[in-house]
């Protein structure tokens, strides 16, 4: 595959550019969803010149790489504006399997090196609860999560990252507005969180919900989507958490990058339905990987299933849906949530269903251990790239 990019200028034999130009020059070629440059990433893979064109070779994470023509006039245009060189042509190579890891360990070793500053202490666990697609039940597994952590004892915070559809407020029956307040611990002005007592634990939740008709004016006006959740994440007094959950938007966009490169120990649950097809969602898990290169934690299905009064099984949605995604993507499933009137009408009055009794509040039971039980986040740093070529290697076999 290659792309070239002519200039005018006619030379009548290789012209003569050291290694360190072209790199330096390299150095300015940034890959967008990695937000590091082709050098740094291992990308960049030397040149040589065809009489007078400076060949120049770039591997790329996957040959059909959206950004193969971005990436390749910007290599034309930085090279071409050196001292001496005419024309370029960029040959572009797919990475193998292990080439792909490490890409991966430098971006994420990247994001770690450069993370936002936060008041999120160290020892809290982040977990971003995450779907493909809208209306699979993220935010009720976030709350009723939470809930449930929070029961335990625990001091769970819940950042509500649907900036323009958030629910976080009305599930958990909080209203209120936040307030900022001088930090004891370092003296700069914070938003403070508001706060929910459950059993001996607590609830700290930041939504859009809590913002004044004012202060929500004025985020709208001078912020875009993704400043309001790096403005949750860095002007947010959270104190001593246990668990942080992040209730996200529908969809893979710029929330979860930002999210990734803001707090890159980040973990991914990822919710699912029964029936959502393997493939789709495999896809959407694979882009997630590959845009936001968080480790997952664990899939959850929700919606698994309607039992009766009767105790039978319905499985109004299909089956197997959480399983099989978990097993592409090379993660495991943490709880089948079944379809209970309780978590709906929880959500509506504000009691969550975990804290109740029934067949729902036994499977969010199951969630809360299996969290628990989580190993300690150690730097998983190949996960994603695995999680690529699983994901890769499932589509080929259907294709
Ligand atoms: N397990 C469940 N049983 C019954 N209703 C559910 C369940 N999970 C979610 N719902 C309902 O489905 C709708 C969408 O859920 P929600 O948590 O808002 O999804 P998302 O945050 O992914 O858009 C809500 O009305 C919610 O009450
Ligand atoms: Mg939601």
């Amino acid at each position: 595959m290659t792309e070239s990019i002519s200039k005018s200028e006619e030379y009548g034999s290789s012209p003569v550019v050291s290694e360190a130009a072209v790199t330096s020059a390299l150095r300015s070629v940034v890959d967008p969803e990695l937000g590091a440059d082709i050098v740094e990433l291992g990308m960049y893979r030397g040149f040589s010149f065809d009489s007078d064109v400076l060949v120049v070779e770039v591997a790329l994470t996957t040959a059909a790489c959206p950004l193969r023509s971005q990436i390749s006039r910007d290599v034309t245009e930085r090279l071409g504006g050196l001292p001496g060189i005419g024309r370029v042509q960029v040959k572009t190579t797919e990475m193998s399997p292990e080439e792909k890891r490490r890409l991966m360990n430098r971006a994420r070793a990247r994001a770690a090196a450069n993370p936002t500053h936060t008041h999120i202490p160290d020892r809290t666990r982040v977990l971003a609860i995450s779907s493909g697609k809208g209306g699979v039940g993220k935010s009720s597994v976030t709350v009723n999560l939470a809930a449930g952590l929070a029961a335990r004892g625990l001091t769970v915070g819940l950042l509500d990252a649907d900036i323009a559809g958030f629910s976080v407020p009305r599930m958990l029956g909080m209203q209120g507005e936040l307030a900022a307040r001088r930090s004891e611990s370092d003296g700069k002005i914070l938003i403070q969180p508001l706060t929910k007592a459950v059993g001996t634990g607590e609830l700290r939740v930041v939504s859009m919900g809590f913002l004044s008709p004012e202060d929500e004016s004025v985020m709208w006006r001078g912020l875009m989507l993704n400043r309001a959740v790096q403005h949750f994440l860095e002007e947010v007094d959270w104190g001593d958490l246990d668990y942080l959950l992040v209730d996200m938007p529908p969809g893979t966009g710029d929330i979860q990058m930002g999210l990734a490169r803001m707090l890159p120990r980040a973990e991914m649950v990822i919710v699912t339905t029964p029936a959502l097809a393997a493939q789709k969602v495999a896809a959407r898990a694979a882009d997630m990987a590959r845009k936001g290169y968080l480790r997952v934690a664990g899939v959850v299905e929700n919606m698994s299933g309607f039992v009766c009064s009767h105790g039978d099984l319905y499985e109004l949605f299909g089956s197997g849906g959480g399983e099989r995604l978990a097993a592409e993507i090379g993660s495991h499933l943490l709880a089948r949530i079944p379809i209970e009137p309780a978590v709906s009408a929880g959500g509506d009055s504000g009691k969550p269903a975990a804290l109740l009794a029934g067949t729902a509040s036994d499977a969010f039971e199951v969630l809360v251990e299996a969290v628990l039980a989580l190993e300690p986040v150690t730097e998983m740093s190949s996960c994603s790239a695995r999680i690529l070529d699983t994901v890769r290697n499932a589509l080929a076999a259907k294709a």
